[in-house]
């Protein structure tokens, strides 16, 4: 008991997540953080391909992505929903309309994440499902700045919603009424099942459990 107590007054907790959660991953580490300030919390934040490597040197304890890899024995907690959705920047013509097939947004430039994201991973799966080629017009190595192209007017593109803000007009941005979207994508926290997790780690884990029992969706 004196020794547990003992483990969560000083250490560390190394926390690997994709891009995508850093819109609310910190918020849901606030508690944790708070209850035990001498556990000192690196979160790195990558892409999809660079979490998996990270997880695979074993960087770090617990790892928030969307798209674990198979070839790694994992534990996996599915703990929030990750909508993805088409956007465009406000204003434009195709926004105006009620109704939108994916097959209406081809003949506009198409922005995606770098290779590497998972969202882009995402994307090009849907469009091959679909049956539909729309090659990117560009690469952008972060959501902030496909979002940036978006409203500057460069093209369309799909990103979770957890990026964009309550109100995406707010930061001139329009989600598109496409048939078939939001895609609907789960984040998982996982970790290795061949490490035994320290004492700060579990703790979390239980702490974030009981939170959010109830899964937290985006307004
Ligand atoms: P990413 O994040 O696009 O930054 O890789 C999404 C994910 O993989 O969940």
């Amino acid at each position: 008991e004196a020794a547990a107590l003992q483990g969560l007054r000083q250490g560390r907790l190394r926390i690997a997540a994709v891009t995508t959660t850093e819109y609310f991953l910190p918020d849901l580490l606030g508690p944790f953080a708070r209850a035990y300030p001498g556990i000192r919390i690196e979160l790195a934040v990558e892409n999809r391909d660079a979490v998996v490597a990270r997880l695979q040197r074993g960087d770090d304890e617990l790892a928030a992505m969307m798209r674990p890899p198979t070839h790694l024995p994992l534990a996996r907690w599915p703990f929030l929903e990750n909508p993805l959705v088409l956007i465009a920047p406000l204003g434009h013509p195709l926004a105006a309309r009620r109704r939108l097939r994916l097959q209406d947004l081809v003949g506009e430039p198409l922005l995606a994440r770098e290779t590497g994201s998972g969202t882009r991973a995402v994307l090009e799966e849907a469009l091959a499902e679909r049956g539909i080629a729309w090659p990117p017009r560009m690469a952008l190595g972060s959501n902030e700045a496909v979002k940036h192209a978006v409203r500057a007017g460069l093209g369309l593109a799909l990103l979770s919603r957890h990026t964009l803000a309550a109100d995406p007009a707010s930061e001139g941005l329009v989600v598109l009424p496409v048939a078939g979207f939001p895609l609907r994508r789960q984040w998982v926290l996982v970790w290795r099942q061949d490490r035994a997790l320290s004492l700060p780690a579990r703790t979390l884990l239980d702490d974030l459990r009981q939170r959010l029992g109830v899964r937290v969706r985006p307004t």
